[in-house]
């Protein structure tokens, strides 16, 4: 096999900032031993998102520059709905700033309480806006999709049985069915366009919608050409298409596969829905020929959705991934297994188990990480998840750092050296200890929670 290069070369470059590890030391006390408070230019590698931190392209670049402002009509918008209809091939296509907008107007239409949402995962924004409205969100990803250790092709895939099973029970009242591609919650793992249509068609039978959260659709669509037996002769885009065939409509935060900055949509099928939609986007994000956008940023998308599928790029990209996935497995690190789309996730409770969950080792973790190799990554663990109740910390099912690869931005040395600080700590990890909550807000803590080093 040949080495899978960059596909790129690079025309505009970001130095990045050295701190040494005696300075970061106390850029980390002074954060409170938590690196959401760091600054982004104390942090050498930062593998906190892939949403948003991709690197456009000089084409994107260049279409920026011919965006069309106006208020109402513009060119910008006629040439990003036309590449959105192409590839996704939905009726109406609504722009708006990012995704969790687009889920908020959807489940403002759709939600309310006692509805129930079902989806493979959902991620935060989502269910938190299904949540906001007073309906349940429900997960309903297969059982291999909960075990990190399982090595199915399609951990995202729901469990198709079940979702037909909510239909028996007596007063489930289900608006809409949703799957995210991939699936960001259980690891980015991918769907199967198998496991899609079966979703779609028990729905429909029980004559409900069925909508997908596209994020990271083109990573999907590429692990689907790898492994899903009859799809190695298909391109990319064309198994894309085919995803959103029989789906009645998307999601999608452009931040992840549209190569964007900012951005994202709502598209759509339902006549009706869609004026609905539209006339909950003038409210909050804008006139419907740009949403939450500028006119440059759907040029830029616009291209950007069709660099994405780009064979060579998405080769390059999961690639990247299982490089990094495969170099911290040999030094002994456990990971949750396969390694998806877009992040690793690293079992923090096997990196340190002298520390218990209370402790927040994934916290722990992510703070050494960050004072001995400037990595900046983020906890999903029991900072996250967990709460604290009168005082007494509730730890949450897993402890895990996701190291999430921003698109196009870092080379194959950046992971390389990100995997010689992965030795270190691996090396010295029996002397690290825990961390307790000295301040916390009563939801969402993680983002400002401020911490201290046990001894
Ligand atoms: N759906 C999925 C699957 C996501 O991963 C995200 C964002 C959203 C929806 C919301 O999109 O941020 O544009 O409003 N995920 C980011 C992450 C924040 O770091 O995984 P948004």
């Amino acid at each position: 096999m040949p080495e899978i290069i960059e596909p790129f070369r690079i025309k505009a470059v970001e130095p990045i900032r050295f701190t040494t590890e005696a300075e970061r030391g106390g850029i980390l006390r002074r954060a409170h031993w938590n690196p959401f408070l760091i600054d982004a230019d104390d942090v050498l590698i930062d593998l906190l998102t892939d949403s948003g931190t991709s690197a456009m392209s000089a084409a994107q670049w260049g279409a920026i520059m011919v965006g069309d402002e106006s208020y109402a009509g513009s060119r910008s918008f006629k040439r990003f709905e036309a590449k959105v209809q192409e590839i996704f091939g939905f009726k109406h296509v609504i722009p708006t700033h990012q995704g969790r907008a687009a889920e908020k107007i959807l489940m403002s239409l759709v939600g309310g309480p006692g509805k129930t949402i079902p989806s493979n995962n959902h991620f935060d924004t989502t269910r938190a806006n299904i949540e906001f409205t007073g309906a349940t969100a429900l997960d309903l990803v297969i059982e291999e999709g909960r075990d990190p250790d399982s090595l199915h092709p399609f951990k995202g895939n729901i469990d198709v049985a079940k979702l037909d099973a909510l239909f028996q029970s007596p007063g489930v009242n289900v608006p809409l069915g949703m799957i995210t591609v991939t699936n960001n919650t259980g690891g980015g793992q991918p769907v199967s366009l198998e496991n899609i249509r079966a979703v779609g068609e028990v729905l429909h039978r029980h004559g409900k919608p069925f909508f997908i959260d596209a994020c990271r659709f083109a990573e999907n669509a590429w692990f689907i050409q790898q492994r899903e037996p009859g799809q190695s002769g298909r391109s990319p885009k064309e198994i894309a298409q085919e995803m959103f065939r029989g789906a009645d409509g998307a999601t999608m935060s452009l931040k992840k596969d549209g190569f964007g900055n900012i951005g994202g949509f709502l598209a759509l099928n339902d006549d009706k829905l869609a004026e609905q939609a539209r006339n909950l986007l003038i409210l909050t994000e804008g006139f419907p020929t740009y949403g939450g956008l500028a006119g440059r940023d759907l040029e830029a998308l616009a291209v950007g959705l069709k660099e994405v599928l780009d064979p060579h790029y998405l080769e390059y990209r999961v690639a990247t991934i299982r490089y990094l996935a495969e170099r911290l497995m040999t030094i002994g690190v456990r990971i949750v297994q396969p390694p998806g789309g877009h992040a690793v996730y690293v079992d923090a409770r096997a990196f340190y188990p002298q520390i218990p969950a209370v402790e927040f080792p994934a916290q722990a973790l992510v703070c050494e990480l960050y004072e001995k190799g400037g990595v900046r990554g983020v906890e999903i663990g029991s900072v996250m998840f967990g709460r604290s109740v009168d005082g007494v910390e509730h730890a949450a099912d897993r402890e895990l750092v996701r190291l999430a690869m921003p698109r196009r931005v870092y080379t194959q040395a950046h992971v390389n050296y990100l995997c010689e600080v992965f030795e270190r700590l691996f090396a010295e990890r029996e002397a690290v200890r825990g961390l307790r909550i000295v301040r916390q807000a009563p939801f969402l803590r993680h983002f400002t929670a401020h911490f201290e080093r046990l001894g």
